[in-house]
């Protein structure tokens, strides 16, 4: 499905403590204070397959990968249905906090088949027009989010997947698909994602 001609469809994603909340944030404040309407919005999606991952992720309770893939396809059916297609529709940006990326890299790292994940993804929901993949080392994520205290999802953090995780990640290779080094200071971040994004909405001018 093509977006292109609607609002402008970005989606953030990277391994667990790349930083992806705080650029998140910082991107929509910046396009917010450049006169954009945006939406900003996550996944899991608030609904009940989304609430059925959050209580897996607090639990330690694993479910099947398929099992796992079926829920994270069943929230983003309706957070694309709900929340991103709305606002495409009526010109604005969205920021999406995770895609189906996330399903292809996190499933796939459970020994689903990623290629296949796309594939059915990119059949069913919108194409973003960016994602900005914040590369980082799955160790320093995991340090990261030791060290700001955050309650542990031992079901998605651990070292050996997140390795996987970020494997399948960096084997993407799409042209709206970019890669930035999140390893650098918070600001230096922010200001590589701003050049990126600057240049795409150039593009829509
Ligand atoms: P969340 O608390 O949102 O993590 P973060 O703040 O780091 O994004 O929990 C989302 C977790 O769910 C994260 O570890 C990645 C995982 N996930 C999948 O495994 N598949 C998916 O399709 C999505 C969207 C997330």
């Amino acid at each position: 499905m093509n977006t292109r001609a609607r609002g402008l469809f970005i989606v953030f994603e990277g391994v667990d403590g790349s930083g992806k909340s705080t650029q998140v944030a910082r991107m929509v404040r910046w396009l917010g204070a450049g006169g954009h309407t945006v939406v900003s919005t996550r996944e899991p999606h608030d609904c009940e397959a989304g609430r059925r991952i959050r209580e897996m992720a607090r639990s330690g309770e694993r479910v099947s990968a398929e099992q796992e893939l079926a829920w994270f396809q069943e929230q983003r059916r309706l957070h694309v249905h709900d929340v991103i297609e709305p606002a495409l529709a009526a010109g604005q940006i969205v920021v999406c906090d995770r895609y189906y990326f996330s399903s292809a890299a996190y499933q796939g790292a459970r020994g689903l088949d990623p290629e296949r994940i796309l594939r059915e993804s990119e059949a069913e929901f919108p194409t973003p027009d960016l994602v900005l993949l914040l590369d980082l080392a799955p160790e320093a994520g995991l340090d990261r989010v030791a060290s700001r205290g955050a309650p542990a999802e031992p079901v998605f953090e651990d070292q050996e997947r997140l390795q996987a995780v970020a494997k399948i990640y960096r084997s993407f290779a799409f042209p709206f698909f970019v890669r930035v080094d999140a390893s650098g200071q918070e600001e230096a971040v922010a200001a590589s994602l701003q050049q990126i994004v600057s240049e795409r909405l150039g593009l829509l001018r």
